[in-house]
């Protein structure tokens, strides 16, 4: 028995250890940031392999208009230095399209950031939302957001398309340790010219634009 149950915790450590990232980082909100200075500047730098992946996949049920089979997902990996959090966006998405007049409703990605983690219910201004579209158009609200500190790199891919984003940070202390309240969200127009679909990291409504209470947690690492 004594035996045993080291075997055991072996066991279910390894199993940890196997499940995909987004397993765990949704179980408990939580996603790692590692530190790092990557250029932006649509090439995928090496610093980028060793950082978790994210996936955003939740779909928000009562906007979905489509089959939740072709929805556009995405996988997310964050970096973070002195005054930046970095996000890498590789987005499946089978058709394009930024026929919306609304910047939300054309395919894009949004990052939702509460710098200092206060979960208020309004924006207040270390809240924004930053987004870029796939053709690396940015646009965002919130009171904290300043499209100046905002900068993105759009490419296609084989699957749809990726999106770098540099966004800096003007509230957070930015050092090993910190947590900022954090969501992630992709919008998806699938061919009717306006959204069809619209998935999420962790909290599947459409309210992280107004409301930071339910976001979950990036750490920094
Ligand atoms: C939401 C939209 C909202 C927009 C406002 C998006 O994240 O999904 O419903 O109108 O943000 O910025």
């Amino acid at each position: 028995m004594i035996r045993f149950l080291p075997a055991c915790l072996l066991f279910s450590v390894a199993i940890t250890g196997l499940a995909d990232d987004n397993d765990t980082d949704q179980r408990q909100g939580v996603a790692i940031a590692l530190r790092g200075t990557p250029k932006v500047d649509g090439k995928i730098d090496d610093l980028w392999k060793s950082c978790p992946k994210h996936t955003v996949a939740l779909p928000i049920t009562e906007l979905l208009k489509i089959d939740q089979k072709d929805m556009a997902t995405a996988t997310v990996q964050l970096l973070w230095d002195d005054r930046h959090l970095y996000a890498l966006w590789v987005v499946n998405d089978a058709a394009l399209s930024a026929e919306s007049s609304d910047d939300w409703a054309q395919d894009s990605v949004e990052l939702f950031l509460d710098q200092h983690q206060d979960k208020s219910t309004t924006y207040q201004a270390d809240d924004a939302q930053y987004r870029v579209n796939f053709q690396g158009k940015r646009s965002g609200q919130g009171t904290g957001y300043d499209e100046a500190d905002l900068k993105a790199v759009a490419a296609r891919t084989k699957k749809g398309y990726r999106v770098e984003m540099s966004i800096r940070t003007h509230a957070a202390d930015m050092k090993p340790g910190t947590v900022m309240g954090l969501e992630l969200q992709v919008n998806d127009d699938h061919g009717s010219g306006q959204r069809d679909a619209i998935t999420k990291w962790l909290h599947p409504e459409d309210d992280s634009w107004q409301d930071t209470s339910k976001f979950g947690t990036v750490q920094l690492k």
